[in-house]
């Protein structure tokens, strides 16, 4: 059984996010095309990609590496009737030329998805496939404070070493060579409602049943320290939507 899909099983998002969030971000795309070619990258089991399908009439693309995720999201957008606008791509971010031509695409979308690749190196590898003026939207933790305590420091510098201020984001956009749009920080109530309340029901439930296995134990104290983190040190760290024009 694999530890990671028990803990994770039918859980809305597989990060913070919201749908009002999404729709703010895209709603600020003023020169998007009205049939755009839009690619969500790290897509998950897709609540964000049926929220852009229900404000577009292009084509979406939603690419991940698991199929689980790419089979709930087909499940969910047909659900929602926005099955003819979604079409799943089992595959990599690392790989895009696999999939797509350069200059091919109007907008490239991620959530929580692009520390995968690393926000820079996403930037960077992610450029040729957008058209001229396509734009790329992605939401990345960021440190949203300053004077940030040693314990949360230390704790998100051995996660992931790459998180930056918004401001050494916004340089980078610039060093990769895109416009910023525009930012701004999804709500704390977005850490919760899809995500982490319910990784908590599912702590719960699978350290009954697996409570004399270390490894499981191991696996959900460190889920659960994750969620104490935020608990704690909210107000110093956030996920940021950066809008970005090629
Ligand atoms: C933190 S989750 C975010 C999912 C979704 N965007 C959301 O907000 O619910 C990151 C996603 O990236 C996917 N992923 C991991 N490595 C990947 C890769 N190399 N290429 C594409 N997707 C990847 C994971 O399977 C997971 O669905």
């Amino acid at each position: 059984m694999d530890i990671f899909f028990e803990i994770h099983k039918d859980i809305p998002r597989e990060g913070p996010g919201d749908n009002q969030s999404t729709k703010k971000a895209y709603e600020i795309l003023k020169e998007i095309p009205s049939n755009p070619n839009i690619l969500d990258i790290g897509c998950g089991p897709g609540m964000q990609t049926i929220e852009l399908a229900k404000h577009t009439d292009g084509n979406i693309y939603a690419l991940d590496t698991q199929k689980q995720f790419l089979d709930r999201l087909n499940e969910n957008a047909q659900e929602n009737k926005v099955n003819h606008k979604i079409k799943t791509i089992q595959g990599s971010m690392f790989n895009l030329g696999e999939y797509f031509e350069e200059n091919e695409l109007d907008l490239i979308w991620s959530e929580e998805a692009i520390f995968i690749i690393g926000f820079e190196e996403g930037l960077k590898k992610w450029k040729p496939f957008l058209k001229k003026d396509g734009y790329l939207v992605v939401s990345e933790v960021s440190w949203i404070e300053e004077n940030i305590p040693k314990e949360i420091k230390d704790f998100w510098e051995s996660d992931y070493p790459s998180i930056h201020h918004i401001e050494g984001n916004i340089e980078l956009v610039k060093k990769c060579g895109y416009k910023l749009i525009d930012k701004f920080i999804i709500p704390e109530s977005s850490w919760w409602d899809h995500y982490y309340i319910h990784l908590e029901k599912r702590i719960s439930i699978l350290r009954e049943i697996h409570s004399d296995e270390d490894e499981w134990i191991s696996r959900l104290d460190n889920t659960q320290k994750e969620i104490e983190m935020y608990r704690k040190y909210s107000k110093y760290y956030g996920y940021v939507f950066y809008i970005m024009q090629r």
